[in-house]
């Protein structure tokens, strides 16, 4: 689908996500040729800058984050030419009607607004937008997590977005949506024939998701201590995995139909409360320790308090109560300075009902569908298969491999470059819908109340290992393991 003519509107406009990822991004698609000739994109924030300076500010974002071989004199130009910047008080009355001036001189153009704010300002924002007369003619907002706290900040964020903007015009942000692999699900399981007949409890014994960090809050201690691990990665990233893997087929992508079957997913996941929290849930919280390397620091250390009980680490066993998958667990975990990045889908499907095989043959493991979101995206099938050679019927456990770098051989585009186009597309297919995030926060919640009633602090892990013993013995209490921890 071609891209219309858009005016772009970032607040928050020279803070970390912009710099990083908006910027960067918005400059990729553009050398790709995707930009309409008059798309324009406005910077806006509390800064008084000049236009001059942001145009120098996104070029050094350009050069930090774009890879050198991508950046062409012509293509950075170009992009640059498109930049112009408002300083802007969110929460004031300066700036708006130069904002809305300007933004009125693009006539005939899908209008934008990217909030890479926090979510104090949403509300804010979205008012005066709608107050200015800026938000018309289908205008499109962009958020990103944290879409609050609990459910009731999240009803509340929704219903101050909801008051300016009309949901189909509402894009709520999951990267983890727009990752190539996460994508790579959907077509795996909804263009073969092959996966859907055995997609069961009939056939599939578990499935983990691991989202592994070796980082720290990597700057961002401020904000990662009033969230944690469940609010930062679970309630989102990790939860929308678990619906892509779990959810019915849809009757098509478009947004609504693929949203549904989500939330149907959501509210099928069986509740975790005072009751089972401390057989199907571990927290933990790291301590000094090495990781890529080096010696570092514990999460105390780097938040500097002693206080903090904000867990860094999570597993969970969830179930999803319906007919599909009834007792097939789904183990998920999470964590920051863990041995190494890693983020997987596992599904291990239930061993043969019976064995041709004598005990020479070696044992027979189950089938194990992989995954991996990052790094080196891919997806392995692993098999049984006789061991090539005359010694007889010796049976090895092998994968049919497929590495997307290895087999495209090209450039994997960042998450946000697919999600911006899709915005400007109005394709919500891959943004969350406000039923969905409440959903999710629904499940959430209760969580949080029984980890806040147990009064027990989180496990110590050591940075760089694979989270605290009680980790593992989550899953390994069913008998089973996480997969890969080597
Ligand atoms: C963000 C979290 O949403 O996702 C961060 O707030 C986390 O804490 C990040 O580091 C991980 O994203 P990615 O794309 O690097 O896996």
């Amino acid at each position: 689908i071609p891209v219309q003519p858009f005016v772009l509107t970032v607040f928050g406009a020279t803070g970390d996500l912009a710099r990083r990822k908006l910027l960067p991004a918005l400059y990729q698609r553009d050398r790709a040729g995707q930009l309409p000739e008059r798309a324009a994109i406005v910077g806006a924030s509390r800064q008084q800058m000049t236009p001059e300076a942001f145009v120098a500010f996104a070029r050094a974002a350009i050069t930090e984050y774009v890879p050198a071989g991508d950046l062409e004199d012509a293509d950075v130009a170009r992009f640059l030419a498109r930049l112009t910047y408002v300083p802007v008080e969110a929460e004031g009355e300066g700036g708006w009607p130069q904002l809305a001036a300007l933004i009125a001189t693009h006539t005939d153009m899908i209008r934008v607004f990217y909030l890479a704010t926090g979510p104090a300002l949403f509300g804010p924002i979205c008012s005066r937008l709608g107050a200015h007369g800026i938000a018309v003619d289908g205008a499109r907002v962009v958020v990103e997590k944290p879409l609050g706290k609990s459910l009731e900040s999240a009803v509340a964020l929704n219903k101050a977005i909801g008051e300016v903007f009309e949901e189909r015009n509402v894009y709520r942000i999951d990267h983890y949506l727009g990752k190539e692999t996460v994508q790579n699900l959907m077509a795996l399981r909804f263009a073969n024939n092959l996966f859907e007949p055995v997609w069961n409890n009939a056939h599939i014994d578990h499935v983990q998701i691991t989202v592994a960090e070796d980082i720290g809050t990597a700057g961002r201690a401020g904000y990662y201590d009033t969230a944690g691990a469940l609010r930062d990665m679970v309630q989102n990233h990790i939860l929308q995995l678990l619906c892509l893997v779990a959810m019915e087929p849809p009757v098509s992508l478009d947004a609504d139909a693929v949203r549904d079957e989500k939330l149907k997913v959501l509210k099928a996941l069986l509740p975790i409360t005072e009751a089972n929290a401390g057989q199907l849930t571990v927290r933990g919280q790291y301590r000094a320790g090495a990781s890529a390397g080096g010696a570092v620091p514990g999460y105390l250390e780097e938040l500097g308090s002693s206080t903090s009980e904000t867990e860094t680490f999570v597993a969970l066993k969830a179930e999803i109560g319906n007919w599909r998958w009834s007792g097939v667990p789904f183990y998920l975990r999470t964590g920051k300075r863990l041995a190494s990045r890693v983020s997987e889908i596992v599904i291990t499907f239930r061993p043969v009902p019976h064995s041709v095989f004598d005990a020479s043959a070696g044992t027979l493991r189950a089938n194990v569908l992989v995954l991996r979101l990052q790094p080196e995206e891919g997806v392995k099938l692993w098999l049984m298969i006789k061991d090539p050679g005359p010694g007889g019927m010796r049976l090895e456990h092998v994968p049919l491999d497929m590495s997307f770098a290895s087999v495209f051989g090209v450039r994997n585009p960042d998450a946000y470059e697919r999600l911006l186009m899709d915005v400007v597309r109005g394709n919500q297919t891959l943004f969350m819908r406000r039923d969905e995030v409440e959903a999710a926060w629904r499940w959430v919640d209760p969580i949080l109340e029984a980890w806040r009633a147990s009064r027990e602090p989180p496990k110590p892990y050591t940075a760089g290992t694979w989270g605290p013993a009680a980790a593992i013995a989550l899953i390994e209490r069913d008998g089973r393991t996480w997969s890969g921890d080597d």
